[in-house]
């Protein structure tokens, strides 16, 4: 397995959980009653897996080596999924701050929750639709075995700190929550 590979198999997971907030801001729009630890443990989860672990990788790991191959991170494309990356991690902290909002009694405020929500889909599906269409195939097209290799064994190293078993049963229990 290539260590784009490994990225894509986590967008698909980043992809159940936006998946499951749609449900969850669907029954909110419809006047439905949402359980709002739903929302703030969604964004325990996006900041765990997908703005540390996964955008970790990329950026300390793949983005790292693309340029040894002459990419640049101040430069397109590379700089603009980087400010997607911080962009994603001001939604997830916006997201969380008005589901906390939202479980206070006082201050009820789902439009904005509902709004933040949508602007993080809208970002992490864009940005995850790129990285597997266009960056991914580009980069593999340059890298060489070697640097695969390399990949793979930073990529391993890096995810003993983010072991992805006891996520992914988070997200298992977020799921059945919806
Ligand atoms: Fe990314
Ligand atoms: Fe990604």
């Amino acid at each position: 397995m290539k260590a784009s590979e490994i990225l894509k198999k986590e967008h698909r997971v980043i992809e159940r959980l936006i998946g499951l907030l749609r449900k969850a801001v669907k029954d909110m729009e419809q006047g439905k009653e949402v359980n709002m630890e739903v929302f703030v443990r969604c964004g325990s989860f996006i900041t765990a897996y997908s703005d540390q672990k996964h955008h970790g990788k990329e950026e300390q790991i793949f983005f790292e080596l693309m340029e040894d191959y002459g990419f640049d991170k101040n430069e397109a494309p590379l700089k603009d999924f980087l400010e997607e990356h911080d962009q994603a991690r001001a939604y997830t902290i916006e997201l969380r701050k008005a589901a906390f909002q939202m479980q206070d009694d006082h201050i009820k405020k789902p439009e904005e929750l509902i709004a933040q929500a949508h602007q993080s889909f809208d970002l992490l599906e864009h940005h995850i639709h790129k990285e597997d269409e266009n960056l991914f195939p580009l980069a593999d097209s340059k890298f060489s075995d070697e640097t695969q290799e390399k990949l793979l064994k930073q990529f391993k190293e890096f995810d003993d700190n983010f072991p992805e078993e006891p996520l992914l049963k988070k997200l298992d229990d977020l799921e059945k929550m919806v």
